[in-house]
């Protein structure tokens, strides 16, 4: 298993992450764009089996003074094999302390990960789910967020 960090220079790097993302539903705007620009990525890391199998990554993005999880995902295939931990857990390291949010799609998934939902009036963070058809239909977001400072 490799583990790689993409620094956001790497904008054709970024672009095919992008692109992984839109093709699993992740993220997207009403255009289906990726809705982070390149000026927003802090970093990304990316992961290849034994066999140098792409198998997923992680992108995180600024969002204000603090981080966000701009998109992880795990190809379906190799989902529940706990790649995507590795790829969540290495992100968090790697921020050591700092805030970090997410719109969580599978709470659990981040509960694991020590983040805890954080309920705010009118999230800015939900924002873009407001508009979407799957929004409490079959799609039940939570803000949630890792990390002590103060927001
Ligand atoms: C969310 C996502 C990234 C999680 O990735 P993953 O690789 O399946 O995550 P993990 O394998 O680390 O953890 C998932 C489960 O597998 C379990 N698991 C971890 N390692 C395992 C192993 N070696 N064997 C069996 N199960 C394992 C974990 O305990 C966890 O259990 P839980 O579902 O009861 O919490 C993945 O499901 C995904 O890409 N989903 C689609 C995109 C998405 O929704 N992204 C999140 C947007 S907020």
């Amino acid at each position: 298993m490799t583990i790689t960090r993409i620094d956001p220079t790497d904008t054709a790097k970024q672009t095919e992450l992008n692109k992984f993302y839109i093709a699993h539903n992740l993220e997207l705007t009403d255009e289906g764009e990726f809705p982070y620009p390149y000026k927003d990525v802090v970093f990304s890391y990316e992961l290849h089996d034994n066999s140098d199998n792409f198998v997923g990554a992680v992108t995180i993005c600024s969002f204000n003074d603090d981080f966000m999880v701009g998109a992880i995902c795990v190809l379906p295939k190799h989902e529940n094999k706990g790649y995507g931990g590795i790829l969540l857990q290495k992100a968090i390291d790697e921020l050591s302390g700092k805030n970090i949010f997410t719109v969580a799609k599978k709470p659990d998934f981040f509960a694991k990960h020590g983040f805890k939902e954080i309920k705010r009036k009118n999230d800015p963070l939900l924002s873009d789910c407001y508009n979407c058809h799957s929004y409490q239909k079959n799609c039940f977001p939570k803000v949630m967020k890792l990390g002590t400072n103060k927001v």
